[in-house]
């Protein structure tokens, strides 16, 4: 079991952000990579509809054996973490509750800001979250649906990108929040937009590299680490391998080799 490979999945390109920071957290780990891309975004669908993609995705990586799951998309994991979580045979992560405790270290006053898709801040699982760790700190919240697309079409300096942030954020500016939590798989890769928008002040966390180190601690304690021999990294999606090959070596900061199509 140790060498199965891990399963990680999202909506479609942007979990390729936490899949990199896993790639480095953990080098001797294969993995799975499932991007949904037939049926992303899934920001704008219902909790309802989330939930069964994501079962959907978990039954296709069980079936491929991986060894635990991660859930690399904001949306499928503040909709349906607790129902995958109950229904798999393996151990499953999400992104919201380590994106919480980097936020709750990082924050000095206590006024976070979080953005995501319109699903993942109407569930208000990050403020959940983030009070389960520090009740007291006040959390402002902004959903950002325009995001997703300026990342895929890769405006992440564009001027249109600029003018949609300003809009988005003027009201985390006026809480004063010293921290903003990137709540989308797709927002790191407009941190240096958003860190210029929102100013210096402001620390910007993404969950990415904290959920890295909350399944490698998983791992430690289930005694499933990999230990050492052959590993491989492979990617499958369910539509458009062309479109996720060219977009998705931006996410990864390298190329993809292995793309398999299957529609589920
Ligand atoms: N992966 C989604 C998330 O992190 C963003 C893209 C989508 O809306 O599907 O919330």
């Amino acid at each position: 079991m140790n060498n199965a490979p891990l399963g990680v999945f999202d909506s479609g390109i942007g979990g390729l952000t936490v899949a990199r920071a896993l790639f480095e957290r953990l080098p001797k780990e294969s993995v799975i990579y499932f991007g949904d891309t037939a049926r992303v975004p899934y920001g704008p669908k219902s909790p309802d509809t989330v939930r069964r993609y994501s079962a959907e995705i978990l039954a296709y990586l069980l079936r491929r054996g991986v060894k635990a799951v991660v859930v690399a998309c904001n949306t499928s994991t503040a909709h349906a973490l607790g129902y995958l979580q109950e229904h798999s045979s393996v151990p499953v992560v999400g992104v919201i509750e380590p994106g919480a405790r980097a936020a709750v270290r990082a924050t000095k006053t206590g006024t976070i800001g979080v953005i995501g898709t319109a699903g993942t801040i109407a569930s208000g699982a990050y403020e959940r979250a983030i009070k389960a760790l520090r009740p007291e700190a006040r959390v402002h919240s902004q959903p950002c649906p325009l995001f997703v697309p300026l990342v895929e079409e890769g405006w992440f300096e564009h001027p249109a990108a600029e003018l949609i942030a300003r809009e988005y954020l003027e009201p985390l500016k006026r809480a004063n929040v010293d921290v903003l939590v990137l709540g989308c798989t797709h927002y790191p890769l407009l941190k240096p937009l958003l860190a210029r928008v929102m100013g210096s002040d402001v620390t910007l966390v993404d969950s990415a590299e904290e959920t890295a180190t909350a399944v490698s601690r998983e791992l430690e304690r289930l005694s499933l680490l990999a230990n050492g021999g052959a590993h491989d990294h492979r990617f499958v999606v369910s539509d458009d391998e062309s479109h996720f090959r060219k977009v998705g070596a931006l996410f990864l900061g390298e190329q993809l080799k292995q793309v398999e199509v299957v529609p589920l």
